[in-house]
């Protein structure tokens, strides 16, 4: 069978960032809570020129950077649970803003975290159907939750963007995956709302929960023994999480001992930097295990655990090929972690305030990528990339 899955792939976030500590102190918690209980540094924060459009564009035009023939890309998928539309997908504005074919087809998928796994599953059987055509996910997601609730400090956002192909150069997806899907209520967003309600506690015993139901099918159906995988990545809501199912991975089946320390570290050094970016969350996680640990895991394979509350689980699996190395971008994934500005935490509450109520500036305010988001007039987006700006400027 034609070896297909994920051949360029590359995230971005917000420019500016908010330090644990500084929330903690101004929250009056004790900051190892944050640092240590939940396993954070820092959560990125989008200014009120920011959205999940302006992150989805900046990875997306990295990542088409890397493809040689634009015009095979024959569809676009975003995933998201921060959506801006009840009934236009957000792709269509990534379809535009990356000038891609008028023949290519866009949608928009929604199940919480889950929904970039959904789009690649998607993508990869289309793919195998048509081995010479592209897609290209965007997940992209700002995680919300009350000021002052518990929630608070698992915020963040951050948007990914996959090239998905046949003989892909990062990622070959392998057939076999476990799944697992189940009606609760740990985390949802009703129609109007804001700000997602949540039952923190009992999504976190879920989460588990489904990793356990989706890996027990995943070996039901075939799927490889925990020793053939050389590390697995987990969603990450927050990096405690992750390394709370990595312990309880290894239970599953017998072990004392979870994943090489080394490695689950490095899989979680981006998110702790970033915090909680939703659907993107498990693919920044797979970017930073890539980047940072110094291993070479050509003709390995990983594990991925993919969750979204309410809730539909994933596990599956996929072999790195040799010379992945080229294709990735850990100079531009530092700079897109160094760049952002620090936040005070009143500026923090009011960037938070303003992006709930976006009035319209037609003019950009702050340090952005390559697109604005100006605001929402006759109830309509409208955006300016800073190329045209920048043309008129001169
Ligand atoms: N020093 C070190 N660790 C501390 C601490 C301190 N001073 N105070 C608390 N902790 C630890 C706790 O022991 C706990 O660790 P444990 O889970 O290993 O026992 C951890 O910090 C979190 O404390 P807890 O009291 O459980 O936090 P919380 O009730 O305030 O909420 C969440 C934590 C994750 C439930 C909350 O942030 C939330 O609702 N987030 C959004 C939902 C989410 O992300 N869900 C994930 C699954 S999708």
């Amino acid at each position: 069978m034609i070896p297909v899955g994920i051949d360029v792939m590359t995230f971005s976030t917000a420019h500016f960032v908010l330090d644990v500590e500084d929330l903690a102190t101004a929250r009056g918690v004790d900051f190892q809570k944050y640092r240590t209980g939940l396993g954070l540094e820092a959560m990125s924060v989008p200014s009120p020129q920011e959205d999940i459009i302006t992150m989805g564009v900046e990875a997306g035009q990295r990542a088409m950077a890397r493809v040689a023939d634009p015009a095979s890309i024959r569809f676009v998928l975003f995933a998201t649970e921060s959506s801006i539309d009840q009934s236009k997908s957000a792709g269509i504005y990534i379809h535009h803003f990356l000038g891609l074919p008028s023949s290519c087809r866009v949608i928009e998928l929604k199940q919480a975290c889950y929904g970039a796994t959904a789009a690649l599953q998607l993508a990869v059987a289309i793919i195998r159907q048509n081995p010479q055509e592209r897609a290209l996910i965007i997940a992209s997601d700002v995680a919300r939750y009350g000021l002052r609730t518990k929630g608070e400090p698992t915020q963040g956002c951050g948007a990914v963007a996959l090239i998905v192909s046949a003989h892909p150069r990062l990622l070959q997806l392998e057939e076999t995956s476990g799944t697992y899907t189940r009606h609760i209520m740990d985390f949802w967003r009703p129609n109007g709302q804001d700000e997602a309600c949540v039952d923190g506690r009992y999504s976190t015993i879920s989460y588990l929960d489904a990793l356990e139901k989706s890996w027990k099918d995943f070996q039901s159906r075939g799927g490889v023994a925990f020793e053939e995988i050389a590390c697995t990545c987990y969603h990450t809501p927050f990096p405690r999480m992750a390394e709370k199912a990595s312990t309880r991975h290894a239970k599953l089946v017998g072990r004392e001992k979870s994943l090489d320390p080394a490695l689950l570290s490095a899989a979680l050094r981006y998110n702790r930097q970033v915090g909680n970016c939703y659907t993107a969350a498990l693919y920044v996680s797979l970017l930073s295990l890539l980047e940072q640990a110094s291993h070479d895991f050509s003709d390995q394979r990983l594990g991925f655990f993919s969750y979204g509350s309410g809730c539909v689980a994933e596990f599956f699996t996929g072999i790195v090929p040799p010379g992945y190395q080229e294709v990735l971008f850990p100079e531009a994934h530092a700079h897109t972690l160094e760049r952002r500005l620090p936040l005070t935490v009143p500026r923090y509450e009011e960037f938070y305030a303003q992006s709930l109520h976006p009035t319209f500036v037609p003019t950009p305010h702050y340090p952005m990528g390559p697109l604005c988001f100006l605001g929402i007039r006759d109830q309509q987006r409208h955006y300016s990339l800073m190329s045209s700006i920048a043309q008129k400027a001169s």
